[in-house]
């Protein structure tokens, strides 16, 4: 099972999942990272901006997960933006290393193959960071994704377009399709780190990590994979059946052993 960290606050969490991150390229200065927008995992680019600043960084590469199609790139919430902001510009990544999905209608037949050759070319994602949507979906995969699934485009729902409308002047301005890294796609990465805040995920947090394995809930995916980790504040862990063993075994680590 995916082992669960409960933290104080959002704070906490991204500090724990920065340090990671720096040991990861600590170890391997040209680490490649899946890097996932929405607001859940700002607090960790928020903590690396701190970590990395007088690093070299120049050899990370990074792919994000999804992008909205049809949105100009240049339009201020196109995940190429936001990844740009949130995360090449403060960290100071070299943008040629940094992928995102290509929303462009006219190439959109072939982008999410071009997307799977390009993160095989680059020998796969190191660590993937993870946020949850309230409806379970991680990347844009929505509920009755296939398992299997691979870089393609999808339907968004009315939860997620409703959801996502804080980001802009209205509900009408969100897209209704994606390209979304598939979740067979992200179970190959080697690391998964989910991260989530808030009861309102409380729901969609127990279900992907102790509900059974099903694809209305596209989260629980992460029961399959080897190496995840699913890092909650105290509301998103409020709905979880093991919550005292996760905190016993967290607090019984060995100290050699990091996320
Ligand atoms: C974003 C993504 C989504 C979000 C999810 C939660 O790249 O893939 O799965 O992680 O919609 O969004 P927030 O973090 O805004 O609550």
């Amino acid at each position: 099972m995916a082992e669960v960290v409960i933290v104080e606050n959002a704070e906490a969490a991204g500090a724990l999942v920065a340090q990671e991150i720096v040991e990861l390229i600590d170890g391997r200065p040209d680490a490649v990272l899946g890097l996932a927008t929405g607001s859940t995992p700002l607090p960790v680019y928020q903590a690396l901006r701190e970590r990395l600043a007088g690093r070299d960084v120049s050899q990370v590469r990074g792919f994000a997960l999804d992008e909205y199609v049809g949105l100009d790139p240049a339009h201020s919430e196109s995940y190429r933006s936001v990844i740009t902001r949130e995360v090449v510009e403060p960290l100071g990544l070299d943008p040629r290393r940094i992928h995102v999905p290509n929303g462009a209608q006219e190439t959109i037949q072939h982008a999410g193959a071009d997307y799977e050759e390009a993160i095989d070319a680059a020998g796969g994602v190191d660590l993937q960071i993870l946020g949850i949507g309230t409806d379970g979906h991680i990347g844009f995969n929505e509920p009755g994704s296939s398992f299997a699934s691979r870089t393609r485009v999808k339907t968004l729902t009315e939860q997620t377009r409703e959801d996502n409308a804080r980001f802009f002047d209205s509900i009408d301005d969100v897209p209704r399709h994606c390209i979304t890294q598939g979740l067979g796609t992200i179970l190959r990465a080697r690391h998964l780190v989910l991260l989530a805040f808030g009861e309102g995920k409380a729901q969609a947090v127990a279900d992907a990590v102790e509900g059974p394995l099903s694809a209305i809930l596209p989260g629980s995916a992460i029961q399959l994979h080897p190496h995840a980790t699913v890092v909650v504040d105290e509301a998103a862990a409020s709905k979880l059946a093991l919550a005292d063993y996760y905190r016993y075994t967290f607090a019984n680590k060995p100290s050699w052993q990091g996320i």
